[in-house]
């Protein structure tokens, strides 16, 4: 995996504090998906949304927002150029490397934190399917980590009934008691990712389920109900609704 991504790295040409491995709050953007359900001509991480790929609406604001340090992404594979010239259009001089996604997210989050320096503290995984990450959830995320946890998840709460299906029946009504739907960005001490994520990485389907799988504390901050994750288009005109109010 090391390998393959070095391989495929592309280092941005940017001089200053993020890229001399000193930085402590990294923040990997996992934007390599190919965005199969939204239907479109290229990555979802390049629609449209208000005027500009939905990439950059994560990157501005991850660049722009004090507590983070240093941000690397997951383009799609073939797309680390586009993703590198967008970086320098936006003027995020935090983005530090662009690396080649993989088959699945974790392999693309794997992909990302094999350039993530040994002496990081603190990783931030985000999608960019979901732009409307703010300052004030990224301090809620790194209150626990202070306070002892190895990682940190914004959820809201289950609003809907649950159903377990099987062969289009309802097997069971799933109790919603105790269950919350976890967004990203997610906050890790940086060893405690590394840790998740030497094991196997199939069937990880967010990065705290592979740090709870190695061991790991995870705690729960409120979520956001502006961070909706972009699917469908219906998705992608809903968020730009909420963007234009903003
Ligand atoms: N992702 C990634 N690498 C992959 C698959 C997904 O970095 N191999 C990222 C996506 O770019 C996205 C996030 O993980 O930001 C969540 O994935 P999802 O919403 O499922 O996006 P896609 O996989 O692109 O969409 P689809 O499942 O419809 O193909
Ligand atoms: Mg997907």
């Amino acid at each position: 995996m090391a390998d393959v991504s070095e391989a495929n790295e592309r280092r941005l040409d940017v001089s200053g504090e993020a890229g001399n491995g000193s930085s402590a709050v990294w923040a990997i953007v996992a934007a390599a998906g190919s965005g199969e359900r939204l239907g479109i001509d290229r990555p979802k991480a390049f629609a449209a949304l208000g005027g500009r790929p939905l990439l950059a609406e994560s990157l501005d604001r991850l660049d722009r927002c004090e507590l983070v340090d240093a941000i690397v992404v997951a383009a799609p594979p073939g797309w680390e150029e586009p993703c590198i010239l967008l970086a320098e259009e936006l003027a995020a001089s935090k983005v530090v490397a662009c690396v080649t996604g993989g088959a699945t997210r974790a392999e693309s989050v794997a992909a990302a934190l094999a350039e993530v320096p040994e002496e990081a503290l603190v990783v931030l995984v985000h999608d960019a399917a979901r732009p409307l990450v703010d300052d004030a959830l990224v301090e809620r995320l790194l209150g626990p980590l202070a306070e002892g946890f190895d990682g940190a998840v914004p959820v809201l709460p289950v609003a809907d009934t649950l159903k377990r299906i099987r062969d289009g029946a309802v097997v069971e009504t799933v109790a919603r008691e105790g269950l919350a739907a976890a967004q990203t960005p997610q906050a890790f001490l940086a060893p405690a990712l590394r840790r998740g994520f030497s094991q196997e990485l199939a069937d990880a389907t967010d990065c705290a389920s592979l740090v709870e799988r190695a061991g790991g504390t995870v705690a729960v901050v409120e979520g956001d109900p502006r961070l909706l994750k972009i699917t469908t288009t219906a998705d992608l005109a809903l968020v730009e609704s909420l963007l234009q109010a903003t």
